[in-house]
């Protein structure tokens, strides 16, 4: 018998590589966050609740979607609970969109969902929701760890499950853990993906030069995870700095960011440091030695700046 109640929580992510080329099938390097979200859902009551209001459908959007795709049984009464900022470039609504789709198919089912059924059902509430995405996110959210995901298989890289969409593949890969000394500035203004997203599709749609920024941060992200293998810092902070670059010149940078990225790495013992996610607002990050150093340097200039580890936890689902 399915249960009458389940639990799920999903962590958030930071992409350190690849952010925006990915939805172009090109490759991107991701850890899952020490940062999660819970999600709670039991059948009962006349209509359905999020955290005890009514379900609304914009102002719960992605549960809204998951729901809309994979829920005919009674109205349920879902709890969230959250340690990420959200609209921040940290993964938030993927993280949303992976409990909110595990707690779904358990509620469905006798037996744990497996993590491909997460994460496929995921991205597909992400993909509705914003209108265009990549299944990164929602991937690295399932998983937990450090994850790449490239248009071909890379050697040596344990494949987790493979993703297709309107003629692009994007296979999901585990990389070795690594805890590597990374800070989140969060810029303090709302970062939307959609917009963003659909800012850069127009952008590559009439241009031959936006096209070949998106192929030239596959480069970096294929070179960075050579970078990480070796365990080169130095090498993956020039990469970030390279791929900030990049993403600057396709239009998602802001003022704001842009300086909180130039002050972490006049900190000294900084490798690198870029915009995380989709951009236009939201977050940066930062590889140093000095972590602390720079989350004191980004507080300086009025962020909210935290150090962040990588977790292998992926989806964890109850009962
Ligand atoms: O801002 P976030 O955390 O939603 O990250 C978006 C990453 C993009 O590559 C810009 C979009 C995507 O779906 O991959």
């Amino acid at each position: 018998m399915p249960p009458r109640e389940a639990h799920a929580s999903a962590p958030g992510k930071i992409i350190l590589l690849g952010e925006h080329a990915v939805v172009y099938g090109e490759p991107s390097l991701s850890l899952a966050l020490d940062r999660r979200i819970r999600v709670d859902a039991g059948a009962g009551g006349p209509r359905a609740t999020v955290n005890g209001e009514p379900l609304h459908a914009h102002r719960h959007a992605y549960i809204h979607q998951a729901l809309e795709r994979g829920w005919n049984g009674a109205p349920l009464q879902l709890h969230t609970e959250s340690e990420l900022p959200s609209a921040s470039g940290v993964g938030s609504s993927a993280a949303l969109s992976v409990a909110t789709n595990a707690v779904l198919l358990r509620l469905h089912s006798d037996t744990p969902p497996a993590p491909p059924a997460i994460a496929r059902a995921a991205f597909e509430t992400e993909l509705v929701t914003q209108g265009a995405a990549s299944p990164n996110d929602t991937s690295v959210s399932t998983a937990g760890g450090v994850v790449l995901l490239s248009p071909s298989p890379r050697p040596g890289a344990e494949l987790l499950w493979t993703i297709e969409r309107d003629g692009r593949a994007w296979h999901v890969q585990r990389l070795p853990p690594l805890d590597l000394p990374l800070v989140v500035g969060n810029s303090g203004s709302r970062s939307h993906t959609a917009d963003q997203v659909a800012k850069v599709r127009r952008f590559a749609d009439r241009s031959a030069f936006a096209r070949d920024l998106l192929r030239q941060i596959g480069q970096l992200t294929n070179d960075g995870v050579d970078a990480l293998a070796d365990g080169d810092l130095r090498r993956l902070g020039q990469l970030m700095n390279r791929n900030q670059d990049c993403l600057h010149t396709l239009g998602v940078d802001t003022p704001v960011l842009e300086r909180l990225v130039l002050a972490a790495r006049r900190v000294p013992g900084t490798y690198g440091a870029k915009l995380t996610g989709a951009g236009g607002g939201g977050s940066m990050i930062a590889l140093s030695e000095r972590p602390d150093d720079v989350v004191a340097a980004l507080e300086r200039l009025g962020a909210h700046a935290f150090r962040v580890r990588s977790s292998g936890r992926g989806v964890e689902v109850g009962p």
